[in-house]
């Protein structure tokens, strides 16, 4: 099942780059592609035929299983281009390994170090002129799977396309966020998917986060399947709170383990501060921020970097949180990681990947 790619990866370039039509000042998050695009098909129980072709349409059955049941699963990284040109992938090594664990839980095939991160740094380095130099902007790079058996029984797809596209893009969010604390929907349950990056737990969150926005807010704080207690995650990022000296991300079988999450607490605990991973109630995080105690919120996620939360909804209340200016371990850390992530500073951690 997960062996290696037999084949090496073969390239087929664009006669004519789209490069020259992408305006770098006014990047947008997701609209804009790069010139070419990973390919790799898996069948009879490996994979083969790695390819990067120029980026186009898919050719798909409409009884493709994915379309159908969601086989589906992706990640979200990268790639910065340094002050002096040479451009480097944020921790491929993570993504890949959460990738595969997706996979399981989802009965699909691993895909292997020399087809993932083998097939990043080829497809990057083709396109390295797409990755901006523009403050604030990256490559992000988008690797997915699907099952593409035509077939309408509800088994696993016997065959699967990995795919990997990239695009320059600016900000996801461009302003602090206003979140709903979520009490009546749910987004995952104890023993379900709620850990893995599969297309179905963005497809059910649509709903919910739409009712919220209709109600002026910008996204969900989606809390447990059980009781509504606790907090858990905002659905396109994680949560990150401040109490006293203390970094608190919520944890949970239920929560997408976010690489810049892990990222954030890792340098905390570099820098000395006590970080916790554990359950966070929402009663204390509304009395934290009524009692001052709670001097920072904000959502980290690879798109959505570090964003502040500035006001939480619940039960018809609004707590606001202190000014994102006045937050000192928030911009610290995210002036770090912009330092670290464009080869300002030494690579401490050894989580640049050059291509
Ligand atoms: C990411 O941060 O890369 C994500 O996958 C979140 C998203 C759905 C935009």
């Amino acid at each position: 099942m997960n062996e290696a790619a037999t084949t090496a990866i073969r390239i087929e370039k664009t006669q004519q780059s789209r490069l020259g039509e992408v305006d770098y000042d006014n990047l947008k998050f997701g609209q804009v592609f790069a010139d070419h695009m990973l390919v790799a098909e898996y069948a009879n129980g490996h994979w083969e035929d790695v390819s990067i072709v120029p980026y186009g349409n898919l050719s798909l059955s409409p009884a493709t299983s994915a379309l159908h049941y969601g086989q589906a699963i992706f990640e979200g990284l990268k790639a910065y281009k340094f002050d002096n040109g040479a451009v480097s992938i944020f921790r491929p090594d993570q993504n890949h390994a959460r990738f595969n664990k997706s996979a399981l839980r989802l009965e699909m095939p691993e895909v292997p170090e020399e087809v993932f991160i083998g097939g990043l740094k080829a497809l990057i380095g083709l396109d390295r002129d797409w990755v901006p130099q523009t403050a604030g902007a990256s490559l992000y790079i988008r690797p997915f799977m699907i099952g593409t058996e035509a077939a309408l029984g509800v088994h696993p797809s016997d065959s699967y396309k990995f795919i990997i596209i990239t695009g320059p893009v600016g900000a996801y969010y461009n302003k602090p966020l206003r979140l709903k604390v979520e009490t009546r929907f749910t987004r995952a349950a104890e023993g379900g998917v709620g850990f893995s990056k599969n297309a179905g737990n963005y497809a059910l969150s649509l709903h919910p986060t739409r009712l919220a926005q209709d109600e002026g807010f910008d996204q969900l704080m989606w809390t447990d399947a059980k009781e509504h207690k606790y907090v858990e995650e905002a659905g396109t990022a994680n949560l990150v709170f401040r109490v006293g000296d203390t970094i608190i991300t919520p944890s949970a079988d239920t929560i997408l383990h976010g690489i810049t999450r892990r990222t954030i607490i890792e340098i905390a605990r570099h820098w000395g501060y006590q970080a916790e991973e554990r359950k966070v109630s929402v009663r204390e995080l509304v009395d934290g921020i009524k009692n001052g105690s709670v001097t920072e919120a904000f959502a980290a996620g690879t798109a959505a970097t570090l964003t502040p939360i500035s006001e939480i909804g619940y039960e018809g209340q609004i707590y606001t949180l202190p000014d994102p200016d006045e937050r000192e371990f928030s911009n610290k850390v995210l002036r770090y990681l912009n330092d670290l992530r464009y080869g300002r500073i030494a690579d401490e951690f050894g989580w640049n990947f050059m291509v």
